[in-house]
C-alpha cells in the first residue's frame, strides 16, 4: 500500500472539551507520522471553502457558524493507507452510529458536534492540505525508529 497524506481537524467542540491530546494520541499510537500541526480560528471564507461540497445542504450555514466559533487544531498525517484508516479511526458521521473504539463512537453523541474531521479521499486530502497549510509548514522527516518499521 502506498504512503499517502491526509488532513485531520479537531473541531471547536473537541478543542473546548479538552480532547486534543486524546485524539492526537490515537493517531500517534496507530503509527502514523505527524507532518504538520497548528491551532487557528478559521475565517468564514476558509470554512466555506473547506465545506464547499455541502454548500447547498440545509445544515451548511450552521456548520460554518460552528467551525468558525473558536479554535480548531488542524494536522497532516502520513502513512500507508492513512486516508481510509483515519476515517476508520474517526468513525461514522453520526456519533450514535459510530462503533465503540472509534473517536466519534467513544467521544461524541451529536452529528453537529462530532469532534473531528478527516479527508474522505485522495483528491479531497490534496485539496484540504493545500487549503489549510503552506507548503513550508509541511515537515518532511524520518522517525528515528524508521529502520524497525516494515517497508
Ligand atoms: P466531516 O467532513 O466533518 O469529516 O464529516 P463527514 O465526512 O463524516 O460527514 P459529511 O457528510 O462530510 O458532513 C460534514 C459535516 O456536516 C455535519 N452534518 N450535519 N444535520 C445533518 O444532517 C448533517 N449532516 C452532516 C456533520 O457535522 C458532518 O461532520
Ligand atoms: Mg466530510
Amino acid at each position: 500500500m502506498a504512503s499517502e497524506r491526509t488532513f485531520v481537524a479537531i473541531k471547536p467542540d473537541g478543542v473546548q472539551r479538552g480532547l486534543v491530546g486524546e485524539i492526537l494520541a490515537r493517531f500517534e499510537r496507530k503509527g502514523f507520522k505527524l507532518i504538520a500541526l497548528k491551532q487557528l480560528t478559521p475565517s468564514r471564507e476558509l470554512a466555506e471553502k473547506h465545506y464547499g461540497v455541502h454548500r447547498d445542504r440545509p445544515f451548511f450555514s450552521g456548520l460554518v457558524d460552528f467551525i468558525t466559533s473558536g479554535p480548531v487544531v488542524v494536522m497532516v498525517w502520513e502513512g500507508d493507507g492513512v486516508i481510509a484508516s483515519a476515517r476508520r479511526l474517526i468513525g461514522a458521521t453520526k456519533p450514535l452510529e459510530a462503533e465503540p473504539g472509534t473517536i466519534r463512537g467513544d467521544l461524541a453523541v451529536n452529528i453537529g458536534r462530532n469532534v473531528i474531521h478527516g479527508s474522505d479521499g485522495p483528491d479531497t486530502a490534496l485539496f484540504e492540505i493545500d487549503l489549510w497549510f503552506e507548503s513550508a509548514e509541511l515537515n518532511v522527516w524520518i522517525p528515528s525508529d524508521q529502520r524497525w518499521r516494515v517497508e
